[in-house]
């Protein structure tokens, strides 16, 4: 005999580990910086308003005839709502007016929202995402660890429990891997829809999803990396939440010593940058003083001499 796991233990999961929508980002962008990516780009993208997209998406599910004037109708309606402004509007509106059926609507629909996490690190191939991205609780980084803790490596590994990418699922519903290791003529793919882990009659290797192998070509074959975009949004995103979101945990991850110009984590709401305040600022407003000091050495040995003023 041996344990058997339901396919909702992997929804728990993901629920009991990620706290909040914050911490689901942080895991995606330690995933990021641990794939040897120097920067990470986030960007959120908006073409519909929460509450419009909740509206159409619910009443798309709730079963809705399938006859092409029925969708005609629906099309009409969600093509109303679509900021026109936003980036890529043309294309939404395009992908929405080629929809035939409802299923293929409320699908497009729910690509007009969404949270993408890019990074240029070593990417994975075919095999990385069917041999690890699916293994859940995957030891590989927890190896890797253990092997650097020797060589005094310079760039810490941050991931061990092997969980960490289950926090996207915090944020939307589906989950769409797209990467790439260097060499390799064509991008990997894989899409997971958490939807279908919430079937009580299910186990967990009941759920079938497969990579697809060479789903798209490279223009350069040297390229490497992984773009993570999530779908279906659960929450509605400003670019006052992203920015503070943006501020208490990214700003974690930054060295404070650095310059500006090396910030490594790029964000931006519908393309627009967002202002992240860098955490030796947040220090600043907190600290009971700053001083200023200087370290001189002279003929009569070391000087240090400074000045602190008291708030
Ligand atoms: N952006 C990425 N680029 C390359 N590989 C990735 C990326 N994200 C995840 N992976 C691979 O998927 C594995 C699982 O990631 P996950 O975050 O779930 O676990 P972990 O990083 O090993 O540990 P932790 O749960 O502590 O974060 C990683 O070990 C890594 O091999
Ligand atoms: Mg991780």
């Amino acid at each position: 005999m041996s344990f058997r796991v339901t396919a909702r233990t992997v929804l728990q999961l993901g629920a009991e580990l990620i706290s909040s929508d914050s911490v689901a980002f942080y895991e995606l962008i330690k995933n990021a910086f641990d794939a040897g990516s120097k920067r990470v780009f986030i960007d959120v993208r908006v073409r519909m308003d929460h509450r419009a997209y909740l509206s159409h998406s619910t009443a798309l599910r709730n079963g809705m005839p399938e006859s092409p004037v029925d969708v005609e109708a629906y099309r009409r309606r969600i093509l109303d709502d679509i900021d026109t402004s936003a980036p890529e509007a043309d294309r939404l509106i395009r992908r929405i007016k080629r929809a035939r059926t409802f299923q293929d609507l409320l699908r497009r629909l729910e690509e007009a929202n969404y949270v993408q996490v890019r990074d240029r690190g070593h990417g994975m191939s075919a095999k990385d995402l069917e041999e690890i991205y699916l293994t859940i609780g995957t030891p590989h980084r927890r190896r890797q660890r253990a092997r650097q803790s020797g060589n005094g490596s310079r760039q810490p590994i941050l991931g061990e429990k092997g969980l960490g990418r289950l926090s996207a699922m915090r944020l939307g519903w589906r989950l769409e891997v797209l990467t790439t290791v260097k060499g390799e003529k064509r991008e990997n793919r894989l899409h997971v829809d958490w939807r279908q882990f919430t079937d009580d009659n299910l186990m967990v290797e009941d759920v079938s999803v497969s990579p697809t192998k060479h789903y798209m070509d490279k223009t350069d074959p040297n390229r490497s990396g992984t773009r993570i975009r999530i779908y279906a949004l659960t929450s509605p995103w400003s670019p006052t939440k992203l920015s503070e979101i943006a501020t208490d945990e990214f700003s974690k991850l930054t060295d404070p010593f650095v310059p500006e110009s090396r910030y490594p984590i790029n964000v931006t709401y519908n393309d627009r940058p967002v202002r992240i305040r860098r955490f030796d600022n947040i220090l600043f407003d907190f600290a009971h003083a700053s001083a200023e000091a200087e370290y001189t050495i002279g003929e009569d040995g070391p000087r240090f001499v400074g000045t602190v003023h008291y708030r």
